[in-house]
């Protein structure tokens, strides 16, 4: 079976003083929730002041974005080494935003996946579909796509490491979310195409997240279908009880 894997992605929020206080109020509440791995990711500055808070905890820490370059002149930029030092286990890579706004590809995505596994870090990696996409009917073509460019040269031993998570970009952020069933097809979908590439193993321990507007009312209702195992949560994981809702969701 599958552990459910929650993480909450802070993007660009909490400064550290307010990152520091929401990780002490998951951390007094996380012994309620044994038998779900959690994580959080906090923007670059907020990390050392939320690992400190953490130490010791079963709540692990992500960045949010690494570059493939160990070091060197490339401004602005965090390498997998550094976070990894900072004492992050994950690192979200190829988020929606990173594509949009930061022009990331499936290739530099496959850059970072593989710098992430240099460092030992292991990898959250999103994919997932325009509105667009899938009002054409292109959503399966889209999402294989970038799994397969992203996966590329990765192998069955690195993918015991990995989580993908499946968000797409019309959910994100916007109140919609994909009804369970609709999620659910893309999760088989993309579970049929990890075991096309790297056999049955790697299909049944990978696992999938969801994500988009993922709450505590529709929590439950998504993590019941069989191939959506756990979430990652933007907005909702900004509040301490909303986050808190969405880990209890088996309550
Ligand atoms: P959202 O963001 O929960 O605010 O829709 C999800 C994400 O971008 O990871």
């Amino acid at each position: 079976m599958r552990k459910p894997f929650i993480a909450g992605n802070w993007k660009m929020n909490l400064a550290s003083k307010a990152a520091a206080e929401l990780a002490g109020r998951l951390l007094a509440k996380v012994s309620d929730f044994e038998g779900i791995e959690v994580a959080v990711a906090p923007t670059a500055t907020s990390l050392a002041a939320v690992i400190e808070v953490l130490r010791g905890s079963p709540i692990e820490v992500a960045a949010q974005n690494c570059y493939w370059e160990e070091s060197g002149a490339f401004t602005g930029e965090l390498s997998t080494e550094m976070i990894k030092e900072i004492g992050c286990s994950h690192v979200i890579i190829g988020h929606s935003e990173r594509r949009q706004f930061f022009a990331e590809t499936d290739e530099t995505v496959n850059k970072k996946l593989q710098a992430a596994y240099r460092a030992g870090l292991m990898p959250i990696v999103c994919i997932g579909e325009s509105l667009g996409h899938r009002e054409s009917g292109r959503t399966m073509e889209v999402v294989a796509g970038q799994l397969k460019g992203a996966l590329k040269d990765i192998s069955v031993e690195q993918m015991q490491q990995l989580t993908v998570a499946y968000e797409p970009i019309w959910a994100i952020g916007t109140g919609k979310t994909a009804t369970p069933d609709q999620a659910q097809e893309v999760h088989a979908f993309l579970r049929g195409q990890l075991m096309e590439m790297f056999g049955q193993n790697v299909a049944d321990v990978v696992r999938i997240q969801y994500g988009g507007s993922v709450k505590p009312s529709n929590a439950k209702e998504l993590m019941d279908k069989p191939d959506i195992d756990g979430a990652l949560v933007g907005g909702a994981s900004l509040k301490a009880d909303d986050f808190i809702g969405i880990l209890g969701y088996r309550n």
